[in-house]
């Protein structure tokens, strides 16, 4: 079966997804866009997502092309007939196809919309978690205006790439002020010797990950004590854990930073647990809202998708 992507209202078949060459999105990263994880067949943190985008796009002024409902049953239609059990829905809209103009148009032209999936090999995922990652750290060269979730990601792909060529899995970039802002694609934490998660505190300068506030909550039930303040290197080299969060690596330990260990350079306990934590739950909601989806529904809409 091909791989089914969405593209402007028509799902199309994934190599032939396609968008104009003067599409915004294309010629001035004039888009935002959105990652969901998969879990069992079902979108983690659904809500979460879907409330974010909508605020990427009024801080650029994009209308949302399609309803909220529409959205949502597309999204589902997809990881369902793609048969997406584990992996990831990408969704990308710009502000659509216009002559090139640095000004936005006028009148406005219609948001292109753009959804792909994806099912990367689990193994390679839990690995990482299993034994940890390396990152390195570098100079955080974007914009000012980091909350909003754009397609402009070249400094975070520049920043991946270093960590690459030096055999690492992610990088955390690092303010004027000597404090990490966050990873390339993910949000950053340290574990402090008292055992207090500690992340940066959600403004423009970082990316208010959904999964970073799933774990802030997650922490708080645990009876963990969290505190949202910027942090340096040096105290993340002194810090007893990493870890990264996103959706599509949920929690994922670091064990260590520019070649230095760690703590014991061994992904920590506190870290795996609250992994454990956030796939348990995410899949206990999957399980939940799968009860409730019918069966049928499902069935008829990869029918009327192959007809
Ligand atoms: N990245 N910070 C940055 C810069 C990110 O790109 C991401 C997500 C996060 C974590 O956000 P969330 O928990 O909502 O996924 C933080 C996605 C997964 C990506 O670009 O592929």
């Amino acid at each position: 079966m091909p791989r089914i992507a969405y593209v402007n209202g028509q799902y199309v078949p994934h190599a032939q997804a396609a968008v104009h060459v003067e599409d915004r999105g294309y010629q001035f990263a004039d888009a935002v866009y959105e990652v969901w994880g998969v879990i069992d067949g079902a979108l983690t943190d659904f809500d979460g997502h879907l409330t974010r985008l909508a605020r990427s796009l009024r801080e650029l002024e994009i209308r949302q092309p399609v309803s909220d409902s529409a959205l949502t049953a597309v999204l589902h239609r997809l990881v369902s007939v793609n048969r997406i059990h584990h992996g990831l829905v990408y969704l990308q809209i710009s502000r659509g196809v216009a002559r090139r103009d640095h000004v936005y148009p006028d009148p406005a032209v219609p948001a292109s919309i753009v959804i792909t999936v994806r099912s990367p090999p689990a193994a390679a995922a839990e690995a990482r978690a299993r034994h940890g990652i390396s990152i390195i750290t570098r100079p955080d060269e974007r914009w000012a205006r980091r909350d909003i979730k754009t397609v402009s990601l070249l400094p975070n792909v520049i920043a991946k790439q270093a960590a690459h060529r030096k055999g690492a899995a992610e990088c955390w970039m690092i303010d004027p002020n000597g404090m990490i802002t966050e990873g390339a694609a993910a949000n950053a934490w340290i574990i402090n010797a008292d055992g207090v998660l500690v992340t940066r505190p959600a403004n423009n300068d970082i990316l208010n990950g959904i999964t970073r506030r799933i774990i802030l909550a997650l922490a708080d039930r645990e009876g963990l004590k969290t505190e949202e303040r910027p942090f340096s290197r040096d105290e993340a080299l002194q810090a007893r854990e990493a870890f990264i969060t996103s959706a599509t690596s949920y929690l994922t330990p670091v064990v260590q930073i520019d070649g230095q260990a760690v703590g014991n350079g061994h992904p920590g306990s506190l870290s795996l647990r609250l992994r454990h934590s956030y796939v348990a739950t995410a899949k206990e909601r999957s399980r939940r809202s799968s009860a409730r989806r019918p069966v049928w529904l499902v069935a008829r809409q990869s029918k009327r998708l192959q007809n």
